[in-house]
């Protein structure tokens, strides 16, 4: 029988039939392929576009570039995307858009999950991508004022605020973020759900957050505001 692999479990039965139970091997080449999904195609761009900053040779985790890389960490990248532990964001989903995001979307992780689920084919080499070069740093991001705030913030004046940074947050902490209006209303700003230690620790608001006299700030741990002009510059 060829299903004799280190991974398969056989009973001799009555005669000479042998009962075969197939466990899950960690002789991949064996897991039964049941996507069209494949690393060549779909998923190389997906790790390139989101992993590749740091899973590189030379990055800051171990490389994920090519197949032969990636396929034995196929049921911890499952893991890691599902969780969204990976890659380190940090801040809850639905509450404040961020411009250096860099979490993956909904059909990027079911994409990776089924991927991985169905076996985690390699695909043909003809449609592969070239490997993405080695990222630039971030440009260092600096604004004309910052405020910090640890409980409540009542602005004196109309302020835009650009960014929110976490100030000594300890990895496993939650924190929150919220104005409450002049009228009322409560307008959520960040919510982070216990920190990893690689989470991201400043977020750039997508649209600045308009606070007015009348606005309450409230944060449940230290923060800062980054508020006026922003200044980039590259390193
Ligand atoms: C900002 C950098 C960064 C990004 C982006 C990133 N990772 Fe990671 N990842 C790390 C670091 C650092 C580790 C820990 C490395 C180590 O232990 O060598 C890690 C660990 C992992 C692990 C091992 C976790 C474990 O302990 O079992 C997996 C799997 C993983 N990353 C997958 C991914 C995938 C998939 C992506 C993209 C969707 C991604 N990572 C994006 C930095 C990153």
């Amino acid at each position: 029988m060829q299903a004799l692999n280190s991974g398969s479990h056989c009973w001799i039965g009555r005669g000479l039939l042998a009962v075969c139970a197939l466990i899950p091997s960690a002789v991949y080449p064996h897991d039964p392929i049941t996507t069209k999904l494949t690393w060549t195609q779909e998923i190389s761009r997906v790790v390139y576009k989101r992993c590749a900053g740091c899973h590189r040779p030379g990055g800051s985790a171990f490389s994920l570039l090519t197949y032969e890389e990636a396929r034995p960490w196929a049921k911890a990248i499952r893991d890691q995307v599902r969780g969204r532990t990976m890659p380190p964001w940090g801040a809850v989903k639905g509450i404040g858009e961020f411009t250096n995001d860099r979490s993956l979307s909904e059909p990027e992780i079911d994409m990776l999950v089924t991927w991985v689920e169905g076996g985690a084919p390699e695909g043909e080499a003809a449609f592969l991508p070239p490997a993405p070069a080695a990222e630039r740093p971030a440009p260092r991001r600096k604004f004309a004022w910052e405020i910090a705030v640890s409980s409540a913030w009542k602005p004196a004046a109309a302020q835009k605020l650009e960014a929110i940074r976490l100030k000594s947050l300890r990895p496993g902490s939650s924190l929150e973020a919220w104005v409450v209006r002049g009228n009322g209303d409560i307008e959520r700003l960040l919510w982070i759900q216990q920190l990893h230690p690689l989470d991201q620790r400043e977020f750039v608001f997508r649209s600045p957050v308009t606070v007015r006299p009348g606005d309450v700030v409230r944060v449940t741990g230290p923060v800062t505001f980054a508020y006026g002009t922003q200044i980039t510059y590259a390193r």
